[in-house]
């Protein structure tokens, strides 16, 4: 039987410290929060009161249950105050030497069995643990930003934690209303381990200008459907913790992917640590705010649609399903809309299949008959390129060969005017090869829509080193009259999304494959801790195996990164035909439809 834990001490009440105090004292439990100044006290209750403020304007709490919340908290700055407490959870900064000390004298100032547990997010909870003389008593407890709101606890037992603690901790996780998952004492745990890589490697993107910072952050918030960009969720974590939890990584792995990217540290060494001091990434209204101030980096509204060539007649080429997505996209925006196929049946096929898309849309009573009627005149089929003498845009999604796209482009060089940009979706042949192919390089950009290109917001406008300006200008313009968010990126590998997400997918597969965690434990962590709309393996299961190893292939040949070199048991289910949701069985099993 787990103990029930009634008297409870934080140390530290920074971000993560007041969130734990509030996390604890709103499940019933008598607090006493520690911090090493009168300052540093006043700070951590002004987090906490904010908190509960908004949980009560936002309808998560009661003004009454406030108040007792508030009343359950007893403020201190002295460890001694911590005589009586059954667990303590340490949350100070992220060095090895502070929280050493902190263990020590939490080890003479409380009773025997009171169990140490530390938030640190990448430290070894064993060295922690032979810093005192109870190292059985000593266990991590690792919330997440901000700990009231996201529901995960990683519980960290080391080689000497007694299980009789477990149990305490994870009894005590789930009356907190946690999801908590337990393993071993690895540095970055799960969430963290193949969270961190994935920011570096946005951050790195961020500093070698590859994109912008508003730009990555849009395509990982569109393009995967995060709660937030990285650079953003960088911020919101502290560059200092950041910085931290990589370095500790670093030294663990030895994988240069882990090594903090050199802008982390610089930003450090200038104190911009993120929304706590009002500037990280991005600039803030003060200090602790979450609202984005425009800075000298913040791009002018429509700035990248300036000088951009005039369309109104678009040809697309192509007859699957992100051709016929594109045509409807266009035809609904109020282009003039050829789509080009290969055969009249395939012709009639797209127009059928965009007609039955409106159909759907109107008995959803999102159009009217007459809406649908306007679509439609918009669209006009055709087996011959040569009627697209006279478009100003082409959009092409063939197939992804790269023999059959330069034998189209080098037709569209022919047949389309003058003046004509020509696009392609490639997600994953260079542009600049089909570009070359056209004859006329400087028209050529790369459009990368999602699928379902109906629903999904995001367009990577990729220019290659000799896209014209006001081809990429032509890009951006036509992508905010379909209503579509763009991002600029150049052409390489992957462009924005694909290049940051396979890699972390990449990272769950090998963590798995180490068993480190099990898949569920990995989906969890993710989903619970970070808000992704999706676990790894689920990801991986809807994508299709087979596609993602493709994708890691290319990012691996393209950057030779050892990193990037896809998880031998990806390659392994991939040959076993376990390809996914598609074959009834990837990383699960799944019921055939
Ligand atoms: N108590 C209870 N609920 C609260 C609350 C509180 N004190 N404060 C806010 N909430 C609720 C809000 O009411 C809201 O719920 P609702 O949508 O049902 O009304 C929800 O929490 C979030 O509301 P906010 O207005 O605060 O903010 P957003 O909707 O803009 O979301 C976010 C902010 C939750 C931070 C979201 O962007 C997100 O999930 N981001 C990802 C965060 C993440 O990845 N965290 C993990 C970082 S890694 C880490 O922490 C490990 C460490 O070791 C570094």
């Amino acid at each position: 039987m787990a103990r029930e834990l009634s008297q409870v001490g934080v140390v530290g009440l920074g971000t993560m410290g007041a969130g734990i105090t509030e996390v604890l004292a709103r499940a019933g439990l008598d607090v006493t929060a520690v911090e090493v100044s009168a300052e540093a006290l006043g700070r951590g209750r002004g987090h906490l009161e904010q908190s509960t403020e908004k949980a009560v304007q936002r309808g998560k709490l009661d003004a009454a249950d406030r108040e007792a919340l508030l009343a359950r908290v007893r403020w201190s700055t002295s460890l001694d105050d911590l005589a009586e407490a059954e667990l303590v959870v340490e949350a100070i900064p992220e060095r090895m030497e502070l929280k050493t000390e902190v263990f020590a004298r939490l080890d003479k100032i409380c009773p025997p069995d009171t169990i140490l547990a530390t938030n640190t997010s990448s430290l070894s909870v064993t060295e922690l643990s032979v810093a005192t003389g109870r190292p059985s008593k000593v266990i991590g407890m690792h919330f997440f930003n901000p700990a009231p709101v996201m529901k995960l606890v990683e519980v960290i037992s080391t080689v000497v934690t007694e299980p009789s603690v477990i149990a305490d901790v994870e009894a005590l996780a789930e009356r907190l209303g946690k999801t908590d998952v337990t393993v071993g004492d690895k540095a970055g745990f799960i969430a963290n381990a193949l969270l961190f890589g994935y920011l570096n490697h946005a951050v790195s993107m961020y500093e070698a200008k590859y994109a912008s910072r508003e730009d990555i952050d849009a395509a990982m918030r569109l393009g995967c459907g995060l709660p937030m960009g990285p650079l953003a969720l960088m911020d919101l974590i502290g560059i200092d913790t950041a910085y931290e939890i990589l370095d500790t990584m670093y030294r663990q792995s030895r994988d240069r992917l882990h090594a903090p990217s050199p802008i982390i540290k610089q930003l450090m060494t200038a104190g911009l640590l993120g929304r706590k001091t009002g500037r990280g990434f991005y600039t803030y209204a003060g200090r602790d705010s979450a609202e984005v101030v425009p800075d000298a980096l913040t791009p002018t509204p429509g700035g990248a649609a300036e000088g951009a060539r005039p369309v109104q007649k678009v040809g697309l080429v192509g007859s699957g399903t992100m051709a016929t997505g594109m045509v409807e996209v266009f035809a609904k925006a109020g282009y003039d809309t050829v789509v080009v196929a290969r055969s009249p049946e395939k012709v009639d096929g797209v127009l059928a299949a965009v007609a039955r898309s409106l159909d759907k849309q109107i008995t959803r009573g999102r159009l009217d008959e007459d809406g649908k009627a306007a679509v439609l005149a918009r669209l006009t089929g055709t087996t011959d390129r040569a009627d697209l003498a006279d478009v100003d845009l082409v959009v092409e999604a063939v197939v992804e060969s790269l023999e059959v796209k330069q034998e189209l482009f080098a037709e569209l060089g022919r047949v389309c005017k003058p003046g004509a940009v020509l696009a392609t979706t490639t997600s994953s042949l260079p542009v600049i090869e089909c570009a070359q192919a056209s004859g006329r390089p400087g028209d050529v950009v790369g459009l990368h829509f999602f699928n379902p290109a109906t629903v999904m917001k995001l367009v990577e406008v990729v220019s290659t080193v000799a896209t014209a300006d006001d081809v990429a200008a032509t890009a951006h313009a036509v992508c905010g009259r379909l209503g579509k968010h763009a991002v600029s990126c150049t052409d390489r590998s992957g462009f924005i999304v694909n290049a940051l997400l396979f890699p972390y997918l990449n990272d769950a597969v090998r963590m798995l494959q180490a068993h480190y965690a099990t898949a569920d434990d990995i989906d969890a962590a993710m989903k619970v801790g970070c808000g992704y709309p999706m676990g790894p393996f689920e990801l991986l299961d809807t994508v299709g195996l087979d596609v993602s190893l493709a994708i890691e292939r290319e990012l691996y040949t393209e950057f030779r990164e050892p990193g990037f070199a896809p998880a031998p048991l990806l390659e392994h289910l991939v040959t076993a035909g376990y390809l996914g949701r598609k074959t009834g069985r990837g990383f699960r099993e799944h019921v055939r439809r």
